[in-house]
């Protein structure tokens, strides 16, 4: 089968989060699989863009309101990444260092949905499936099947996967006419609430939605930011499929980022060096618990409690733990986490930003990891943990419950049922009991590291979908 996925994240061409993750495992897993599966994003101002050769497979215009923008589309030559890579370059729009956060967000991929369609209206053949992801994608599936221009692909079957319904692209209907020409008596799919909202557009057009984990697909019939009716309603054409993990990537016997390399046979003397050499770095103990959250600083992932929870897990362990923070976000929290450092030195320290490489070695050196997340679709980081033998510590929400089982219930991690900061100082103390209990620590971290996340089966789950057309 041919597959064309359209994102507005890739990595490594450009991350935010695990949707990057995702698109740029999920397609070379495909491939593995003897099908053709391709990216297609936008062209951003990034090192990968600026570093690596590409042929130009396509010229046009774009016309938003009264504005033309020139497009091209970039094929990547070596299709090193495991799969074609298609870059969209929309010159004043696209072409910036970020890959959200600006004013005219909506406009930007408006005119990257449009291009590539227009794109693909002009190929000589059609795709099987084209796999839109997330609200940036989200009116590909509407415009396919309804704009005069792509009459065309409008018998090409389209999936929706939604990673995070919380965030839904919406825009004013005077912007209506930035679309291409379509039937108006067909407006009201596009509407939610009075607005133009990409993502509910796309749940109503797409012929098929995923979730990214079995649990959120029950949760967001009850909590979905507004969405709640529409997703209940749409049920019968939905499935969950659990996210995976791209194992060449997260492989800590190879990852070329660590310390120090390690498998399950050499886990205990491969976490300890890179425990050790985290703990230099940051001024820590190495001869104590860490304890560590890597992540948007945002409330959907319980980030604004972390201060509090920090804290009172130090005040309460009398200096017995050691706690790393990554992440940036909530300029508060940021703030508030940097405090903490003066507070507790040689217990406590924070790195506030976006740094990969040291992610990896977090996951590499860290004895547990926080996961207390209010809202989680999959989370990648509590799989990531696992594969390098780090203890996750979860609320049972979405795809932490059905990834993590508690040690209480035979399993190998820490759950809560609260994003509450009773609830996480109280896991992270059932932690440090555990961590007492090295013979436990040792066969957990074993079989965590043996737990199979790959992307092997929920890249077949995929196709299994497609092909039910
Ligand atoms: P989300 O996509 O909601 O942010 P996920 O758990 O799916 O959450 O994926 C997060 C991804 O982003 C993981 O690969 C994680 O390691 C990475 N990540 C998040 N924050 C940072 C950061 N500050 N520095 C490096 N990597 C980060
Ligand atoms: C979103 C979700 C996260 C999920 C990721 C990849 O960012 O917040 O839970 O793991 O997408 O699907």
């Amino acid at each position: 089968m041919e597959i064309i996925h359209f994102s507005a994240e890739c990595y490594p061409v450009a991350k935010v989060g695990g949707l990057g993750d995702v698109v740029g495992a999920l397609p070379k897993y495909q491939n593995k699989l003897g099908h053709v599966a391709k990216v297609v994003i936008p062209a951003y101002q990034t090192k990968f863009f600026q570093q690596h050769e590409f042929e130009v497979v396509y010229d046009g215009w774009v016309k938003l309101d009264f504005t033309n923008y020139q497009v091209r589309i970039f094929r990547e030559l070596t299709n090193k990444l495991g799969f074609d890579l298609y870059l969209v370059h929309i010159a004043g729009l696209l072409d910036r260092e970020k890959v959200y956060g600006y004013h005219d967000d909506v406009s930007r991929f408006l005119a990257f949905q449009i291009a590539a369609l227009d794109w693909m209206a002009q190929w000589e053949h059609l795709p099987d499936v084209v796999h839109c992801h997330d609200h940036h994608t989200g009116l590909i599936p509407f415009m396919m099947g309804n704009c005069f221009n792509y009459t065309k692909l409008n018998q090409v079957p389209t999936v929706l996967t939604i990673h995070n319904a919380q965030y839904q692209g919406q825009f004013g209907w005077d912007k209506l006419y930035y679309l291409p020409p379509y039937d108006l008596w067909n407006s009201s799919k596009l509407d939610w609430g009075g607005a133009i909202n990409p993502l509910a557009a796309a749940i109503k057009c797409a012929w098929r939605v995923t979730t990214v984990s079995p649990s959120y697909l029950d949760e967001i019939s009850h909590v979905a930011n507004g969405l709640e009716n529409l997703l209940a309603q749409e049920r019968g054409k939905s499935a969950g499929i659990l996210n995976g993990i791209d194992n060449e990537v997260w492989n800590p016997q190879k990852d070329p980022m660590l310390f120090k390399n390690f498998n399950s046979r050499t886990v205990e003397s491969g976490k300890k060096a890179n425990k050790e050499e985290l703990c230099r770095v940051f001024n820590l103990d190495p001869n104590k618990p860490l304890f560590t959250f890597i992540g948007r600083l945002v409330d959907e992932k319980g980030a604004d409690l972390l201060p509090e929870i920090c804290y009172q897990a130090l005040a309460q362990s009398q200096g017995e733990i050691n706690i790393l923070m990554l992440g940036s976000g909530d300029p508060g929290v940021e703030d508030r986490l940097n405090e903490i450092t003066q507070h507790h030195p040689g217990h406590y320290n924070a790195y506030i930003g976006y740094n990969e490489s040291l992610s990896h070695q977090i996951y590499a050196g860290a004895d547990f990891l926080l996961m207390p997340s209010r809202v989680e679709p999959c989370g990648l980081n509590q799989m990531y943990a696992l594969r390098y033998g780090t203890i996750p510590i979860v609320r049972r929400i979405g795809g932490l419950k059905d990834t993590v089982i508690d040690i209480g219930d035979g399993g190998f991690g820490i759950c809560h049922d609260q994003t509450s900061i009773w609830d996480v100082v109280h896991a992270i103390g059932r932690a440090y009991a555990l961590y007492l209990n090295q013979k436990k620590m040792k066969e957990i971290r074993k079989f965590i590291m043996a737990l199979d996340h790959s992307w092997d089966s929920a890249a077949q789950q995929y196709i299994d979908l497609y092909q039910l057309k």
